[in-house]
């Protein structure tokens, strides 16, 4: 084994030195990815999470550069599905043997802390057993702690780039890096199990962006941590941006899995559609959770951060099949299981 790649095994760190050599460089990719399995196979076995995917709002109030639904982009259908209509994702999402509903929305503010803790609530009171992850944005800390009340237990809330210049030119000036890291750090006060990551290959990102991204999720220890490429979108102002690299948004999972052993890292869409085997290869590189999409099959399109945005066409249990096949086909296996996060002091799984 090479000296680095050791190193990380051991030690499950490296000076930037190392990690720029590791981030920069295919030579360790075989070997990363290697250890990389192993460790998760360590903690984890071959068991792979899954989590119902309701895209309940694609109105939102920000202007991000990157993304899809952002507000000056008046080429887009808007939708807001109602309480009845998420509800109904759910119990079709139980049905198939999901025990977490991600409710994820742009910043809408049509859904109010009052609407938010209504849908929460009733989902709680119906599904006892199941998490409710939310990531709809930024809020107030008062804001989280009241759907926290409600029964929501997890968050995810990507950083997107941990370097406040970098931040800067993704985002327009009301937005802040500063801000984002208060809310991820809330989260946390408040008990959420918490989610952050970044977008690999996102404009003027450089390697020491990365390796502050690296470091920012040190010092924040989130439970999930969900990275893809960056992928154009037509009606952005990054529309003549080229994508983010596969093989280096590959790397970063095993970066992350070996950094990370206990880490909840979902094998993204954006992977896979990055490439057809994208999320596969996702989960040979360390990752262990599949996001399948619950939303409306009348919906999906609309829900469109970047180009060809995949899963757009089927309905739930289609989606559900195809992922079962393709963890099978990768050497994995799903696991109906609320699929907490195992913690640092738990033995791992041999
Ligand atoms: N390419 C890749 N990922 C994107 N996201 C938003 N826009 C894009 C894009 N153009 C990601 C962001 C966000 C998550 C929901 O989707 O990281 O946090
Ligand atoms: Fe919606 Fe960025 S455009 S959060």
């Amino acid at each position: 084994m090479t000296a680095i790649i050791e190193q990380l095994y051991e030690t499950r760190d490296i000076p930037d030195t190392e990690l720029k050599l590791l981030i920069e460089t295919k030579h360790y990719d075989r070997e990363l990815f290697q250890y990389a399995d192993k460790i998760r196979k360590e903690y984890y076995g071959t068991d792979v999470y899954v989590r119902g995917l309701i895209e309940f709002t694609n109105y939102c109030k920000n202007d991000c550069f990157y993304c899809g639904i952002r507000q000056s982009n008046r080429n887009l259908e808007r939708y807001r599905l109602s309480k009845d209509e998420i509800l109904s994702c759910c119990e079709i999402g139980y049905k198939l043997g999901y025990r977490t509903f991600v409710l994820q929305g742009g910043e809408d503010p049509f859904y109010t802390d009052k609407r938010i803790y209504e849908i929460v609530s009733e989902i709680r009171k119906k599904y006892t057993d199941c998490a409710i992850t939310l990531s709809i944005g930024e809020k107030p800390y008062e804001s989280y702690e009241t759907f926290f009340k409600a029964g929501a237990n997890r968050y995810l809330l990507r950083h997107e780039t941990a370097d406040t210049e970098h931040y800067a030119k993704l985002h327009p000036a009301e937005m802040s890096l500063e801000n984002r890291k208060n809310c991820l750090r809330n989260l946390k006060k408040i008990g959420y199990q918490v989610g952050s990551g970044f977008m690999v290959g996102s404009p003027f990102q450089t390697t020491d962006c990365l390796i502050k991204d690296l470091r920012f999720l040190q010092e924040l220890e989130p439970a999930m941590i969900g990275i893809g490429p960056f992928i154009a979108h037509h009606e952005t102002p990054f529309n003549r941006f080229k994508n983010g690299d596969l093989q280096l948004t590959l790397r970063l999972v095993g970066i992350l899995r070996l950094m990370f052993p206990y880490a909840l890292i979902p094998a993204t869409t954006a992977l896979g559609t990055a490439d057809p085997q994208g999320r596969e290869m996702g989960l040979r590189a360390g990752a262990n959770v599949v996001m399948p999409n619950l939303s409306p099959v009348d919906v999906r399109k609309k829900y469109e951060l970047y180009d060809n945005k995949i899963c757009t066409g089927d309905e739930a249990a289609e989606c559900r099949a195809c992922l079962s096949r393709r963890v099978l086909s990768a050497g994995y296996e799903i696991v109906t299981d609320i699929g907490h996060v195992r913690s640092l002091k738990e033995q791992p799984k041999k």
